[in-house]
């Protein structure tokens, strides 16, 4: 995250960006809805929905066709490609559509293995999700080894000393989260493809938790491949893979005879989800208007995506550190992860934490109540609930934090808590 940014980046404009999600002004029992589930996926804005109604109602078709309406669809779903090239910091044609991070990371873990040999190995960790974890061992039925480089139990950040000792001259990939979805920890992944790279390994980078936190330069780190889900960043439930234009045309995917050769559409099968594609591009459009709004004098789209992400930094780092303030006064409460404010740049703001004499469900059944909704169980981080033997006890409660929450949200969810433990 750049934290060196802090001190020049403007503030958000809280009430433009707020104004922008027409599902905040929901209420729950009487109470305004707190939306600290962003990690399951985040809320949308109003120009995402209408440009997925805006498709159905004016464009839907099928693509390829010689006619207008499936014209405007191919424009559009090339318009949605260049946009998530600009915000990855890639080429279009590197962009691969698909129904989500799991399902792009089966397709792409299949072709892969068509490459590889028994005794060749492949490196994971043991603070991913499991999106990251089962396509990978899905290839040891081709004889594959797959190694788990261990973390740091204090503050679950990864043993980077362990990394490098998994990675061997037989390692093959190297897959690894850009940020955990449980804990929040943020990797050394310009580190990671570096080790994998030096062994002649692939680097293949789940960012979906991050992308809704901190900019993504996919040419800066260096990796083969990266994916995440554009439901974590503010647009409709979908997943996008980036992947070298060179590994996109040399690895075979497993595709229907119909579909062509061409890059990325070889890796595209079936009919995609065309108005969330549409959604896709206003997305990333939102974040570069935020962008624009925080400093209008940012040129490209990207530049104003950049901008946008420090902004988003900024907030999220005040929200955070009052959040883990707070709860660090709340008797009983363990918290998983950084806790050190100093080293909050290694973090995303989303906080994992057990409350004794209270199962995570209970927890976020009791915030659920008062219109707090937060998330309990392993989030399919089950790596780690299982490497820190808390998946038998229901895992954490998981509070997470986006740009769109306030500092008002914060104290209410403290009070919250404070009032559950206290009766
Ligand atoms: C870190 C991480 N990776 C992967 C996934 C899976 O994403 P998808 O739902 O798009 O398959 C998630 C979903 O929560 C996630 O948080």
């Amino acid at each position: 995250m750049p934290t060196a940014q802090t001190e020049t980046t403007s503030a958000i404009d809280l009430n433009w960006v707020r104004a922008q999600f027409p599902s905040l002004s929901q209420t729950v029992n009487g109470q305004p809805a707190v939306f600290l589930d962003g990690p399951g996926g985040t809320q949308v804005s109003q120009r995402v929905i209408e440009a997925i109604s805006d498709y159905l109602r004016q464009n839907n078709a099928n693509s390829g066709g010689a006619y207008a309406t499936s014209r405007k669809t191919d424009a559009m779903i090339a318009s949605a490609r260049t946009a998530m090239a600009d915000f990855l910091g890639c080429a279009a044609d590197e962009i691969v559509f698909g129904p989500n991070m799991t399902t792009l990371t089966y397709a792409m873990s299949r072709s892969i293995g068509r490459e590889l040999d028994a005794g060749d190995e492949i490196v994971l960790t043991h603070l991913d999700h499991d999106a990251n974890i089962s396509p990978w061992h899905a290839l040891e039925e081709r004889g594959v080894t797959v190694r788990m480089a261990d973390i740091h139990e204090e503050d679950c950040t990864l043993d980077m000393e362990d990394v490098a000792r998994q990675i061997t001259d037989r390692t093959k990939l190297v897959a690894v989260g850009y940020a955990s979805n449980a804990v929040g920890t943020i990797n050394d992944v310009q580190e990671i493809v570096r080790l994998a790279h030096a062994r002649g390994a692939l680097a293949y980078i789940d960012a979906v938790h991050y992308a809704p936190h901190g900019p993504i330069d996919v040419r800066a780190l260096g990796c083969d491949f990266l994916v995440c889900s554009t439901y974590k960043f503010f647009g409709p439930h979908m997943g996008v893979l980036f992947g070298k234009w060179e590994l996109l045309q040399r690895l075979q995917p497993y595709k229907v005879r119909a579909n062509t050769n061409a890059i990325p559409n070889r890796w595209e099968w079936g009919t995609l989800n065309h108005e969330c594609i549409a959604g896709i591009g206003a997305c990333v459009d939102y974040l570069a208007d935020l962008g624009r709004h925080v400093n209008p004098s940012v040129a490209s789209r990207r530049a104003a995506i950049l901008a946008a992400y420090a902004a988003i930094h900024k907030h999220e780092h005040e929200l955070t550190t009052a959040l883990i303030r707070g709860l660090l006064e709340i008797s009983g409460l363990k918290l998983y992860g950084i806790r050190d404010p100093q080293r909050f740049g290694r973090r995303c703001p989303t906080v994992a934490v057990r409350i004794s004499g209270f199962t995570p469900l209970e927890l976020a059944k009791r915030l659920g109540e008062c219109g707090i909704f937060t998330w309990d169980g392993n989030y399919y981080a089950l790596n780690l609930t299982e490497r820190l033997d808390v998946e038998k006890d229901g895992g954490f409660l998981r509070i997470g934090i986006a740009h769109y929450n306030t500092a008002e949200e914060i104290e209410r969810l403290l009070a919250a808590l404070k009032e559950i433990v206290a009766a």
